[in-house]
């Protein structure tokens, strides 16, 4: 079997990372992993019942948990426990109690090895925060988006309002921020580029603009 070809792309939450990882899966026809949802998944069931932040109860849970990848390009669909994951995991507490359990270094272990596992047999578009740096550091091709915070709280409105979840403005920009923030600065695998990392800055491009660009990047390295 060839090795699975990966293309990592990692950014802060609001930055259009999902629209344009489905737009190349779709272009390059392979799979989409969405890690961001691997994580609100997660936090969703640790959350269930009751919230207990004790670490081998976490621990104990996560025995139970598999995640699978189906599907390719934007049709990839992530299970967990052979559920397909839903919208009900997109608001924005969701992120936010994602982002306070991706501190946990036993979900952040579970979830290494959960996304290394699948990309060992599937070419991917991964998607999330520690793609280039830590979950793939030997991707030959690493994408790092930014964009200003009121750029991304502006689309993540809008993303929210086409899922019918609408949000408030200013919250949504006080949420965002502090997501960023506490994923920027924790411990273990912090939000960032790596230094292989081709970097982005949306804030002022369209997602065409930015998906074209993209391609022709990938298209240079895998040539
Ligand atoms: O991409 P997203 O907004 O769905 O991610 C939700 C949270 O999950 C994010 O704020 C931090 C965490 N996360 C992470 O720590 N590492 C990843 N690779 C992806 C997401």
């Amino acid at each position: 079997m060839a090795t699975p070809f990966i293309i990592t792309l990692d950014g802060p939450a609001g930055v259009g990372k999902s629209t344009l990882a489905k737009q190349l899966a779709d272009h390059f026809e392979i799979a989409y992993l969405d890690t961001g949802a691997m994580f609100r998944a997660t936090a969703w069931k640790l959350g269930e019942g009751s919230w207990n932040w004790d670490s081998s109860r976490i621990e104990e849970a996560l025995k139970s948990f598999s995640f699978t990848l189906s599907g390719s390009g934007s049709n990839s669909v992530l299970s967990l426990n052979g559920v397909p994951l839903t919208n009900d995991i997109r608001t924005e507490t969701v992120g936010m109690w994602a982002s306070n359990v991706a501190k946990i270094p036993a979900v952040r272990a579970f979830q290494k090895i959960a996304q290394r596992k699948i990309g060992e047999t599937t070419s991917l578009i991964a998607e999330g925060r520690d793609m280039g740096t830590v979950i793939f550091p030997q991707a030959p091709c690493k994408f790092f988006l930014d964009a200003d915070l009121e750029e991304r709280a502006r689309r993540r409105f809008s993303q929210l309002e086409e899922m019918g979840k609408p949000a408030d403005m200013s919250e949504l920009l006080d949420q965002i921020k502090a997501r960023d923030d506490q994923d920027r600065n924790r411990k273990e695998a912090p939000l960032k580029a790596a230094d292989d990392a081709i970097i982005v800055d949306t804030t002022t491009l369209d997602i065409d603009g930015v998906f074209e660009k993209l391609v022709a990047e990938a298209k240079k390295i895998s040539a």
